[in-house]
């Protein structure tokens, strides 16, 4: 895909950039009204040392964004999020200021104050006039495509755009608009930045309104155009069904009319459809109800304003998608991490069905005429990973699990995908094998999807046969020629670590660390954690039974010693580095798990058994102690991994387990009865 090429030309994993420069030192955010100091609350929170300037051109919203830092610290601590120690460490050295000479040594400027042209051009020549002539600048704008910004700048190459979202401390996706006169090196820095401090960076062409908000402004327009024919609760209640809260009510919140007004004049230039609706001016907030309250909708109404909703969603998507403006899976993740979608506008058309699809947009083309129809057949647009980034580098293909909200955690489509992948490539002589890792610096994955585990408790047969398909990828991979390295780039807990123990290599970051918390949930790792270490390395076989049985840790230099890991590394530019060199090392050398009677040392463990202060299932452990034995005890590695399964069956069925897993998702400590 040459777009995508074009948007992401050194990678989609933000960390596998070795950056051009550190992180700054000092950062300045103009503008302290809504945004801004949010951005800079996030900035100070991923990086509490550095000093951050805070400009406005009056003291009442310094002020006023001064005691919201307060009280953003303040709740940090009430909800244990944050050490107090920690939130003096990110409230001090904050520069709240109305004289631009004081930023002069930052390293980089993010503008937040303004959506005037002329207006955002004078604030840019006051700061380049100030600091250095290497200091990154960025305007946070959701509309502005950067040539209007920035034209005029002595150096634009060090500037681009970057548009972050409501509530800005918190909300992961960032667009980052490469534009023709910013450098490679700017934009790369920008991508690494976010990435490494947390964020989600997504990066789009530079079209008005860029990706995110040409969903946002038009799903909000069209919503107003329909107010002759329902009421604007009734409409927000039709949109619940795809969205947190429905268009009104976001527009209530976040003050947005004239947002609305403004950015859908500006997208008249590609045509009059466009257009906004007349009401956004004459209208300060809208009579509408928060989400999930009972609003009456009739049925004709309901599926008017359903289709018509649909149809705006559907039409702004194929355009985007059509036009690259941002990649397939950025739009599709994008709007649920950006907009509160619930599932991507590509997943409800994949819900839908292309007859369905289709309907509704002929319909909207109806209704709405001059709006974008789609250009490609149906599966075109359904034909991406939702939760896999894929880059080859070197004749490898690299594969990250993006979901970083949940820690990259395993649902079954995140294993449907890395299969995908595999299969794809299994025969290609193009490919010399893979690497897996996880998005962000935390985690690798941290896991199963434990959402998904209710519905196999207290059923034997479905939770042997959740194990046994969860187990797809790892069948997989014990059948295949080409190597699979795991590179682990922070924590591999439970499942995710399951998938890392079945790859052909693992190398990992200092920091990385390992762990089966299972026991801590009332279950075991029944997808080959029970059995794969002991076989692939009998020498660690005291520290699996720890790890298995009480939840016991391991930190990265403890799985090199056991042979686990083959070589640890200092950060993830190197991490993927030696990844890719493993798999080239590992060509024609990939051994299958033995067969065999595996000798493994008795347990001691403590009675009772705790992990860490937690007293764990007594029932529990027996089990697990009965399956590793079972496990062990096996002729053959098949026969070895039917017993993980029934294992796993037998403990989905205990009362442990129901009570492991309802105060994992009750967010509660679990109270085990022995
Ligand atoms: N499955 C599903 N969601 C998971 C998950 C998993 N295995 N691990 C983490 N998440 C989600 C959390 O529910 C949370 O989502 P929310 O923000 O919607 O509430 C998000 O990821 C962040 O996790 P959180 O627990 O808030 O982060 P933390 O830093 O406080 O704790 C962990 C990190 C890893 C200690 C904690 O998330 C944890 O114990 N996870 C479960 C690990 C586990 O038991 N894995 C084995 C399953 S096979």
């Amino acid at each position: 895909m040459d777009q995508e090429k074009k948007l992401y030309p050194t990678g989609h994993n933000p960390l596998f950039i070795k950056p051009s420069r550190p992180m700054p030192r000092e950062v300045a955010l103009i503008g302290a009204g809504t945004i801004g100091p949010d951005i800079g609350y996030y900035i100070k929170t991923a990086l509490p040392n550095i000093k951050l300037y805070l400009v406005d051109v009056v003291e009442e919203p310094l002020k006023n964004a001064q005691k919201r830092f307060e009280d953003y610290g303040k709740k940090a601590v009430e909800m244990k999020k944050m050490k107090e120690d920690k939130v003096k460490e990110i409230l001090a050295n904050i520069v709240y200021t109305m004289d631009y000479n004081e930023i002069k040594n930052c390293d980089l400027v993010i503008e937040a104050a303004t959506e005037n042209i002329p207006l955002k051009q004078k604030i840019f020549e006051t700061v380049e006039n100030i600091v250095r002539p290497e200091t990154i600048i960025t305007s946070n704008t959701s509309s502005i495509p950067a040539d209007r910004i920035f034209n005029k700048m002595k150096i634009p190459e060090r500037t681009s755009i970057t548009h972050f979202f409501a509530p800005a401390w918190r909300s992961l996706p960032v667009e980052v608009i490469r534009w023709q006169k910013s450098s490679q090196k700017t934009v790369d820095w920008l991508f690494w930045f976010f990435g490494q401090t947390g964020k989600v960076p997504i990066i789009t062409d530079n079209v008005l309104c860029f990706m995110l908000d040409r969903i946002f402004d038009n799903w909000c327009n069209d919503a107003a155009y329909l107010l002759p024919y329902a009421t604007a609760s009734q409409i927000d209640k039709v949109t619940e069904e795809f969205v947190g809260g429905g268009p009104f009510f976001v527009l209530n919140m976040s003050n947005g009319n004239p947002i609305i007004h403004e950015t859908n004049t500006l997208q008249m230039e590609e045509g009059a459809h466009y257009k906004p609706a007349p009401i956004f001016p004459s209208v300060d907030r809208w009579n509408t109800k928060r989400p999930g309250s009972k609003v009456d909708v009739p049925e004709d109404v309901k599926k008017k304003v359903r289709d018509r909703m649909l149809g705006i969603l559907f039409s702004q998507s194929f355009d985007i998608v059509d036009r690259g403006i941002g990649t397939i899976g950025d739009l599709n993740y994008g709007c649920q991490i950006a907009l509160g979608f619930k599932k991507g506008p590509l997943d409800i058309m994949r819900n839908l069905g292309e007859a369905e699809v289709g309907r509704i947009m002929k319909k909207f083309g109806e209704d709405r005429p001059g709006y974008p129809q789609p250009k490609k057949s149906f599966s075109f647009y359904q034909d991406f990973n939702r939760f896999l980034l894929v880059d080859e580098i070197d004749g490898v293909i690299v594969i990250t699990l993006r979901r970083p909200e949940a820690l990259n955690a395993i649902s079954d489509e995140i294993n449907n995908e890395i299969l995908g992948v595999l299969k794809k490539y299994a025969n290609d002589p193009a490919i010399k094998g893979f690497v897996i890792t996880g998005y962000g610096n935390r985690a690798f994955s941290a896991g199963a999807d434990i959402g998904k585990f209710p519905q196999t408790l207290g059923n034997k047969a479905a939770a042997a046969k959740y194990a046994k398909d969860c187990a797809e990828v790892q069948l997989f991979m014990d059948k295949m020629q080409k190597p699979v390295v795991a590179a682990i780039n922070g924590m591999a807990l439970g499942g995710g670590f399951e998938i890392a123990l079945r790859c052909h290599g693992m190398v990992a970051t200092k920091n990385a660390f390992f762990q089966f918390p299972e026991i801590t949930l009332g279950i075991l790792p029944g997808i080959g954690g029970c059995i794969v270490p002991y076989r692939k390395w009998p020498q660690g076989a005291k520290l699996f039974h720890e790890m298995i049985c009480v939840a016991r840790p391991i930190n990265a230099k403890e799985a090199l010693e056991i042979g686990m890991v083959s070589k640890l590394v200092d950060d993830i530019p190197d991490l993927i580095k030696a990844a890719v060199d493993e798999v080239k090392s590992l060509q024609g050398k990939v051994k299958g798990i033995p067969d065999g009677i595996v000798e493994i040392p008795e347990f001691s463990i403590p009675d009772p058994p705790m992990a860490g202060k937690l007293l764990l299932s007594k029932e529990a452990v027996s089990i697990i102690i009965k399956t590793i034995k079972a496990g062990a005890a096996a002729a053959t590695f098949d026969r070895a991994l039917e017993m993980g399964y029934e294992g796993n069956a037998e403990i989905a069925c205990t009362d442990a387990a129901r009570e492991g897993i309802s105060a994992f998702l009750e967010k509660r400590r679990p109270e085990f009865k022995n």
